[in-house]
């Protein structure tokens, strides 16, 4: 998922997949905190508004209900059964292959474009797709994200002799270079903001890990995995356990709105 919502992506469909039940059980807190970002899109009764990403379409939810007609995409096939099951427009598409034609007042996407290395290629698409005056508003994994757990797997798989660059498939862009790349196709930023949100998970980091780290976990061979997340959970315990025996993840968020002009 693209999403929330966790998005998906093709370029990692071989390693990362997305499963709603699993999705709902330990990682409902992301679209749970993407409410704020819905609000900032102002949804408007009749707007037409397409959410990137869409996972389940819990949130995409809040914009039917806000009167919009929504057309929902994410690039996991079952995600996207579970937002139809919602009753949602909801469509198998790669959030670098949008080809919709001026055809919305507003695009959200909220905890997926950190998954989309080529920012460029998904923010044309956007541009494209919205009408002049369009909006698009967003959140995903800023500059630091997740800091902890990267550098753990860093740790780890170069004990194995792996370079974790090679498997990490996050982008984290700092405010001033998201800016930048939303300049450079012609928005006009009217917000955007770099912040770091401290995230408690309902239940162990394990879940968090098979969830979404499944590229790292996919360096080494199936029978290597088990002794891989021990010894990754263990890194993290010290670092982002807390004594009542709390896992917080240290989520970096950065959150925008721009405008294609006139
Ligand atoms: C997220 O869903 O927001 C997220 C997923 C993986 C790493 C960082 C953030």
């Amino acid at each position: 998922m693209q999403a929330a919502a966790c998005g998906s992506l093709a370029a990692h469909a071989m390693t990362q997949r997305w499963d709603p039940d699993t999705y709902a059980a330990h990682a409902r807190f992301v679209s749970e905190l993407g409410a704020p970002v819905a609000d900032l899109l102002a949804p408007q009764p009749g707007e037409r508004v397409l959410d990137v990403g869409c996972g389940d379409g819990a949130l995409t939810e809040r914009f039917r209900a806000a009167g919009c007609v929504v057309v929902a995409i994410d690039s996991s096939p079952e995600q996207v059964w579970a937002a139809l099951e919602r009753g949602l427009d909801a469509r198998i598409i790669d959030a670098r292959e949008l080809e919709f034609q001026m055809e919305f007042d507003a695009v959200f996407s909220n905890a997926v474009l950190h998954w989309i290395g080529d920012a460029e290629r998904v923010i044309v698409g956007v541009w494209r797709a919205l009408k002049p005056g369009g909006r698009f508003v967003g959140e995903f994994g800023g500059h630091g994200c997740v800091a902890s757990i990267r550098e753990a797997f860093a740790d780890a798989l170069g004990a194995r002799d792996i370079d974790v660059a090679t498997v990490d498939p996050w982008y984290f862009p700092t405010a001033a270079q998201y800016r930048s790349q939303l300049e450079s196709r012609g928005f006009s930023v009217d917000s955007i903001q770099l912040f770091p949100r401290p995230t408690p998970l309902p239940g162990d980091v394990t879940h968090w890990l098979e969830l979404f780290a499944q590229p790292f976990l996919s360096a080494v061979p199936d029978d290597g995995r088990p002794a891989l997340l021990e010894e990754v959970r263990a890194r993290l315990e010290p670092r982002i356990r807390n004594a009542d025996g709390v896992w917080i993840v240290d989520y970096v968020r950065l959150r925008f709105a721009a405008t294609r002009p006139e």
